[in-house]
């Protein structure tokens, strides 16, 4: 077994991410005492809570914390507290901070519907039951990076702008990502773009498609954003991996995510070349339930799982994760925002403590 260190960044931040990442950390420790897993886990503050302390929202020690650990676990950033505070400066910024400093180019958003929750769906039960996507988003470039950038005043009137830009080699690291992801699941791959309307797309299109004969058995299709965005919600199942840039990813990630019923059920992953990634749910900070307890730290404690599986190729533990979860809401346990109308639910940290209880 792997025996040298396996250190694990835990940068909590504001409002529920502190509760939530506290049942993902005891699921760490856990596995710890139950095998020789042997992870570390080092906190320390990331976001408004870095602010007040620090006077910036990602700190140069979390962010040497986060560049020497193996993996990095991030509950969620934010907060009314910090609306007034200068933009650069805003918690928000420790994400981009983190993701560009540590070359996080791989964004994997799963969106799965769980049977148990198959009422939890805003959409009819046959258009989403069994759904299991994955969505690969470039998130280090595009137009959230690209330059030039700003608002200038031309003739009297101002002007905003952005740039998308994207290199091949960006787009080639990003497919191959995509692609592998597919190669471990259904071997269809549907890569998003707008083609019909932008040269970066055009080049996306090209550099997809040449990549793809490396992944011989890797079904390729292509799909405008607009028609990905109806697809989405019209038939949903029909995809199984969707690549995209930064921004399509986004909006289209959000959009998936919403078929599944809850926020506070989604995992993510952010990963560089070298495995090592940032593991975080989907969700924010989630002002208006903060300091009560109800929020649900499932969506944390699936990103431990995707972290064993990607950062740490610790298959069976995360299959074991996956599958208390699974129990726990067999069992009826339902947080807050999965239960139903006259249902009693369960606190954050019972629903913890549940999955611990499943994981034998
Ligand atoms: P949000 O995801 O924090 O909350 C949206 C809604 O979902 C709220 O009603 C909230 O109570 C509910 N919710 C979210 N997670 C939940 C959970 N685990 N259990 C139960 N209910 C849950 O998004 P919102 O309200 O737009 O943003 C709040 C703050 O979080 C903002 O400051 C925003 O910038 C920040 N944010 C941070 C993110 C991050 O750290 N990655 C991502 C999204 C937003
Ligand atoms: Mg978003």
């Amino acid at each position: 077994n792997f025996m040298s260190k396996r250190i694990i960044a835990v940068l909590p931040g504001d409002g529920i991410g502190e509760e939530v990442t506290a049942e993902a950390v005891r699921v760490i420790e856990k596995l710890n005492a139950a095998t020789d897993a042997g992870f570390e886990c080092v906190h320390v503050p990331v976001g408004g809570t870095a602010y007040d302390l620090h006077g910036t929202p990602l700190p140069e020690d979390t962010l040497s914390t986060a560049r020497d650990a193996n993996a990095i676990l991030l509950g969620a950033v934010g907060g009314p507290k910090w609306e007034s505070a200068p933009r650069e400066l805003r918690p928000e910024r420790a994400l981009l901070g983190l993701r560009s400093e540590l070359s996080l180019f791989s964004n994997l958003r799963p969106a799965i519907l769980y049977p148990e929750l198959a009422d939890a769906s805003t959409l009819k039960p046959e258009v989403v039951s069994g759904l299991d996507i994955m969505i690969v988003r470039e998130l280090t470039g595009g137009i959230y990076f690209g330059g030039p950038r700003g608002i200038e005043t031309v003739d009297g009137q101002r002007r905003g702008f952005n740039t998308m830009e994207y290199t091949e080699s960006e787009i080639k690291r990003i497919a191959h990502s995509a692609f592998r992801a597919a190669m471990q699941r259904d071997k269809r791959l549907c890569s998003v773009d707008k083609a019909n309307v932008l040269e970066v797309s055009e080049l996306w299109r090209e550099v997809v498609t040449k990549i793809s004969s490396e992944y011989p058995q890797v079904e390729l299709s292509h799909m405008y954003v607009d028609n990905a965005c109806m697809q989405l919600v019209r038939a949903p199942k029909q995809f199984d991996v969707i690549l995209t840039t930064n921004m399509f990813g986004d909006i289209l990630s959000d959009a998936a995510s919403m078929l599944t019923g809850s926020i506070g059920m989604l995992p993510s992953a952010s990963l560089n070349a070298d495995g090592k990634g940032m593991y975080e749910p989907v969700h924010g900070s989630a002002p208006d339930i903060a300091g009560q307890g109800i929020a649900n730290p499932l969506a944390t404690i699936l990103s431990v799982a995707m972290m064993l599986r990607y950062t740490f190729t610790e298959n069976a533990m995360a299959d074991k994760i996956e599958a208390a979860v699974q129990r726990v809401l067999a069992n009826g346990l339902r947080t807050a925002d999965l239960a139903r109308e006259g249902e009693t639910p369960v606190t954050t940290s019972e629903m913890g403590q549940a999955v611990l209880d499943e994981l034998v």
